[in-house]
């Protein structure tokens, strides 16, 4: 390993790298929300600014290309008003559980997501969520574009009576909970685009970690990038590869060594829970679990198209 710490490569990977304890919350990163405190909710930024417009000039956050990543608290009690994007938006739940509504003409479908659940929410699709448990809710959110156009917002306390915002735009006779045996096409739509940690199919790889496809073939439907939740035993770890596209690496549970190699010399960052790095096109990277417990990270890769790695086992 480069144990010049401050060599260009070194130095390069760590300006790559956002971790959750150096970073302050912003309870002002939404201007809608100004003045509403029924809509509080924080945002820590690691790539871009998501869909905090003003922050977009914020140096603490890395460049983002095909997608965006913030971790949001919502505390107990409040609620984002219903809105749309013209790009999808994911919704990973961190900690607590977060009740998200879709809305179709007045009428709202509900879905509660606990930790490790997700939601995809689709193009165009108004949403809204609330935090109707007894924890603090924690989300990361990731929006599929660099400088996603501002929310439109459907139903918001601006424009709406408080308790139609706080129903996403239904009245209570219009409001169901998601059927996912339902045949209707918006139970449908809506069930595609949930993965539930407790109930999403576990592939083994030769390499001997565990994917989860959250979005990508065999999970949500992808529009500008993938996202697989991987678990890595204790002691296991892959050679270095490459990607042409961005990849994050952001860990949910554990510690894992990201490692980047060039012109033989390797450079190493261990990431501890809700760390990230952001492995840039091109970049020779790797990872290995050299922690004393098992670890999960999100693997965010910025295309659609399928997996094209070989991963291959670190040599014993
Ligand atoms: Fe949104």
């Amino acid at each position: 390993m480069d144990t010049a710490v401050n060599s260009d490569l070194a130095q390069w990977m760590k300006k790559n790298v956002g971790r959750y304890a150096e970073k302050l919350p912003d309870w002002d990163a939404f201007p809608a929300s100004r003045g509403f405190p029924e809509l509080a909710r924080s945002q820590v930024r690691y790539i871009g600014a998501g869909g905090a417009h003003e922050k977009t000039g914020d140096t603490q956050t890395l460049t983002p290309d095909h997608f965006t990543l913030s971790v949001m608290q919502q505390p107990v009690g409040k609620y984002g008003a219903s809105h749309a994007h013209e790009c999808k938006e994911a919704f990973l739940v961190l900690d607590g559980v977060l009740t998200i509504g879709w809305e179709w003409d007045g009428e709202v479908i509900l879905a509660r997501c606990g930790p490790k659940d997700m939601c995809l929410h689709d193009a165009y699709r108004p949403h809204g969520f609330r935090n109707e448990g007894v924890d603090p809710v924690m989300v990361s959110v990731m929006v599929g574009k660099a400088r996603p156009l501002p929310p439109q917002y459907t139903y918001h306390p601006k424009t709406h009576s408080p308790e139609l915002s706080w129903n996403f735009g239904a009245q209570p006779d219009k409001i169901k909970m998601l059927d996912c045996d339902s045949i209707d096409p918006r139970h449908r739509n809506m069930a595609q685009h949930i993965v539930r940690y407790s109930q999403q199919r576990v592939e083994w790889h030769p390499a001997g970690f565990a994917k989860q496809v959250y979005i990508g073939e065999g999970g949500a439907p992808p529009e500008s990038f993938r996202k697989d939740l991987i678990t890595a035993p204790r002691g296991v770890g892959v050679q270095p590869y490459a990607r042409d596209t961005e990849e994050a690496y952001f860990v949910l549970e554990g510690v894992i060594t990201a490692g980047w190699e060039e012109n033989g010399r390797i450079v190493e960052q261990r990431l501890g829970p809700r760390d990230l790095i952001l492995n840039p096109p091109g970049q020779v990277r790797y990872f290995k679990n050299d922690g004393a417990t098992d670890a999960q990270f999100m693997m965010i890769v910025g295309t659609a198209k399928p997996e094209d790695v070989k991963f291959k086992a670190t040599a014993k």
